[in-house]
């Protein structure tokens, strides 16, 4: 859900340089600095004004539990503490983190849970390693981020327990599933588990998580239409879609870029198959011909919306995994022209009217920094931006669209990116 702001911050800092040279070294240490900066700075507000709360409130600087108690920002910042270096950071927030509970008497979405805070507690159990950090007896079987991570999987499996294996879309943390939970919820929260799961089960030797992510996926996708696509929502206990709009974006998004880097983490064709059989109705129904990706009747293949959405913003980077370049950067094209156009990412744009569906231009979070187009973004993250910036901001905030933890989460993956150019590229 967030790639489509990795894609917007993305195209933010390359327009930051002259965007006819290509990058240089400098250039790339510069932004990866800049990046680090945003990071300590979105990290040390956090932990100054709302620690031990969930978030922070960027407008009144005070701290949320919109989770519980679950200290949720921080779980967050451990692998990005790790990926960025800060050690000693890594190392304060994991002695906090070791002595959590999740045990707790409260309802949670299971995917969101799955990808964030599973996702989160994997990850920093194996960069370890990659940070120097005396490794953990057993490591990478063992280890308290491992266990943790366990456990949280642990509370969310029960979900999983329907007559299609496709899970609730919530769950309790302490009593499981709740009698009266609905039985309906959208693709995504379906079909987004084999990543974090198939680690698990791979890293513990238990295959009861991969088993859980693979039932799951493949009654999702059993229940394709005679076309091939997927809808919307869908009912877990009957395997019934209960919203029948097709596309790549909201509510959908995530299964495919899960089958690609599933088949990637896991060396397993099957999977990439899977994408395969997904992937060419997406591209005779969805495809505008020109590399937009719009909505269609799951059944007809109809046009029923000419919008792209904001969140399709991960096609072209899980294109790019493919090793699918050309389409990946055409794609890309569109969505760097219309970011340009816009400054930033309408949540929902008309490829025919070429103008952002009114209600969902200015909510976005990709738009809520700048109007103008003569800014630099970075500065209004430390603080300088103008007063325009701020009230920008502070609509977004007020609208609940802006997330503080965000500028941690998604920033990380910039970082890497610039990393990786670095190691990759010679000059
Ligand atoms: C969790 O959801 C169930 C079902 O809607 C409800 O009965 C219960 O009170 C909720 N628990 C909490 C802690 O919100
Ligand atoms: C799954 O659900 C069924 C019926 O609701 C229940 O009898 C069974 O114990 C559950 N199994 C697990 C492993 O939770």
């Amino acid at each position: 859900m967030q790639c489509s702001l990795v894609l917007w911050i993305i195209a933010l800092l390359i327009s930051v340089t002259d965007s006819k040279r290509p990058l240089s070294k400098d250039d790339r240490l510069s932004l990866r600095e800049a990046t680090r900066e945003m990071l300590d700075h979105a990290f040390s507000g956090y932990m100054q004004y709302a620690y031990p709360k969930d978030e922070l409130m960027p407008m009144s600087c005070q701290g949320k539990n919109t989770w519980g108690n679950f200290r949720l920002t921080l779980i967050d910042s451990l692998d990005t503490l790790l990926l960025t270096g800060d050690l000693r950071g890594f190392r304060k927030v994991e002695e906090i983190v070791n002595k959590m509970n999740f045990d707790f008497d409260k309802n949670v979405s299971v995917f969101e849970t799955n990808i964030r805070i599973v996702g989160g507690l994997i990850s920093a159990h194996l960069l370890y390693k990659k940070a120097k950090m005396p490794l953990p007896n057993g490591w990478p079987c063992k280890g308290p981020m491992l266990e943790l991570a366990l456990d949280v999987a642990d509370r969310l499996l029960p979900a999983f327990n329907t007559t299609t294996g496709m899970p609730f879309g919530s769950i309790n943390l302490k009593y499981g599933v709740a009698k009266d939970e609905t039985p309906v919820t959208c693709t995504a929260a379906v079909g987004t588990y084999i990543v974090e799961f198939g680690a698990l089960s791979r890293l513990s030797g238990d295959p009861k998580y991969e088993q859980a992510a693979r039932k799951s996926l493949e009654s999702l996708i059993d229940a394709r239409s005679g076309i091939g696509l997927l809808g919307n929502h869908i009912d877990t206990q009957t395997g019934i879609w209960t919203a029948t709009d097709a596309g790549i974006g909201a509510g959908v998004d995530s299964i495919f870029e899960y089958l690609v880097k599933g088949s990637i983490l896991l060396t397993d064709e099957t999977l990439l198959q899977k994408w395969r059989l997904l992937e060419k109705p997406i591209e005779t129904y969805l495809n505008t011909g020109h590399d937009f990706y719009i909505w269609a009747s799951m059944t007809s293949g109809a046009t029923t919306q000419k919008i792209a959405q904001s969140l399709d913003g991960f096609f072209p980077g899980m294109k790019s995994l493919l090793g699918e370049v050309e389409h990946a950067m055409r794609i890309h094209l569109n969505y760097y022209n219309v970011w340009r156009q816009f400054s930033g990412w309408p949540e929902f744009y008309h490829v025919d009217k070429k103008l952002p569906i009114q209600g969902r231009d200015g909510k976005s979070f990709m738009n809520f920094i700048l109007k103008g187009r003569d800014e630099n973004p970075l500065k209004f993250l430390h603080g300088t931006g103008t007063a325009r910036h701020r009230r920008n901001f502070g609509a977004a905030v007020r609208h609940g669209t802006a997330r503080h933890r965000f500028f941690i989460a998604v920033p990380r993956h910039i970082f890497s990116l610039f990393s990786c150019f670095l190691r990759t590229k010679k000059d």
